[in-house]
């Protein structure tokens, strides 16, 4: 398949991807948080298409994205606290899982009987939903098991060829996916973090939890509220290890292993000039979780082209979206923590 890149965001090539999209075919699409592999949320056909290109278990469902909020009548069954959400928080970076009706076949929901629902304020994202008239279902436009994309050379490198076109909007704005709550009456527990954080969701909603598999690694066989927790992700070639202790510490022992062996390190801004300068990358300052987060995923990705055969990072503290960067880290080191001088003894992370 030829994959047409375009960059120019005018109506009439909005036009054309929307057609793209009614005619069953597949559209990656800037959003807010990270792009999307797209495809017509109602069509079986369209919901195979995505897996198959992604490369993606089809028991891992799929978020629908509407332009507006009262549009997901159609496709789920609402509630009270759905619209409290919704008021606060859309269009943004929050995905919520409600009962599914039956507009929406089980291919696109894995075979579950709830949907993700997804309202992107990205100009690009809503224009094509709104050129496509129909929801769309996406999932991040990586290959499965790769960190989702926050720009388009990510998307090229992973789906060119395997797409009908991909549409350049630029780097995506947050860098991390949507903050995904599951709803149970007025409860909302948190399946995965994200920008919108749970002290956020806390000032809109009294009943808010965190589902285990955001921090813990689950047994053998225990199954997670969302299916895509399951899976191991974003994980590099080569083992991510985290490093849990205090900086100076840390710093010492980046020094201590750059002297001996080869290793790619995701740093803080201040540890660069005290590091030697290969196979560094610069994660934004200390106490900077929002370009830490927005650093993450392409940080990995140019780790991982290295010839390198270890990765270090930080061990991010876990508050504010630091808990949305900690669950993503957490899961691409595979629970790989190594505590420098006994780690910070819960004193700072
Ligand atoms: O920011 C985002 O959410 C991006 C952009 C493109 O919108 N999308 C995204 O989709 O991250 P994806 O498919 O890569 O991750 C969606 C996660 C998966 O882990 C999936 O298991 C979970 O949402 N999910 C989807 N529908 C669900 C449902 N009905 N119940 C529980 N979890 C669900
Ligand atoms: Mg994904």
């Amino acid at each position: 398949m030829q994959t047409k890149i375009i960059n120019c965001i005018n109506n009439p090539l909005l036009q054309e991807a929307g057609e793209i999209i009614r005619q069953g075919g597949l559209v990656v699409f800037p959003t807010e948080t990270v792009y999307g592999l797209g495809g017509d949320g109602t069509n079986a056909e369209s919901a195979k298409k995505i897996y198959a290109a992604k490369g993606r278990p089809s028991d891992n469902p799929l978020i629908i994205h509407i332009c507006e909020p009262q549009d997901a009548e159609e496709y789920a069954v609402t509630n009270d606290t759905y619209y409290k959400l919704a008021r606060a928080f859309m269009p943004g970076p929050l995905t919520v899982v409600l009962p599914k009706k039956n507009t929406i076949p089980p291919e696109t929901t894995g075979g579950l009987d709830s949907v993700a629902i997804r309202c992107p304020s990205h100009p690009v994202a809503r224009g094509l939903i709104k050129a496509a008239g129909i929801p769309i279902a996406a999932p991040s436009a990586n290959l499965s098991g790769k960190p989702s994309p926050t720009c388009a050379e990510h998307v090229i490198d992973d789906l060119s060829g395997r797409v009908d076109m991909i549409i350049d909007g630029g780097s995506c704005e947050i860098g991390l996916e949507s903050t995904i709550v599951k709803l149970d009456g007025n409860r909302a527990i948190i399946l995965r973090p994200g920008a919108i954080t749970e002290d956020a969701l806390r000032c809109v909603c009294d009943n808010v939890s965190v589902s285990k598999a955001v921090l813990e690694q689950l047994a053998e066989g225990e199954r997670p509220l969302s299916p895509g927790m399951k899976y191991r992700h974003y994980a590099p070639s080569v083992p991510l290890v985290l490093l849990d202790g205090e900086e100076a510490d840390i710093l010492a022992f980046l020094k201590q292993e750059q002297a001996q062996k080869k290793c790619a390190i995701l740093c803080y801004h201040e540890e660069m000039a005290e590091l030697a300068p290969h196979d560094l990358f610069d994660i934004g300052q200390a106490d900077s979780l929002e370009t830490q987060a927005n650093r993450l995923f392409s940080s990995l990705r140019e780790a991982d082209k290295k010839e390198v055969e270890i990765i270090y990072a930080h061990l991010p503290a876990k508050d504010g979206i630091g808990l949305a960067l900690y669950n993503r880290m957490i899961r691409a080191a595979a629970h790989t923590v190594l505590k420098i001088n006994g780690g910070t003894h819960g004193k700072k992370k």
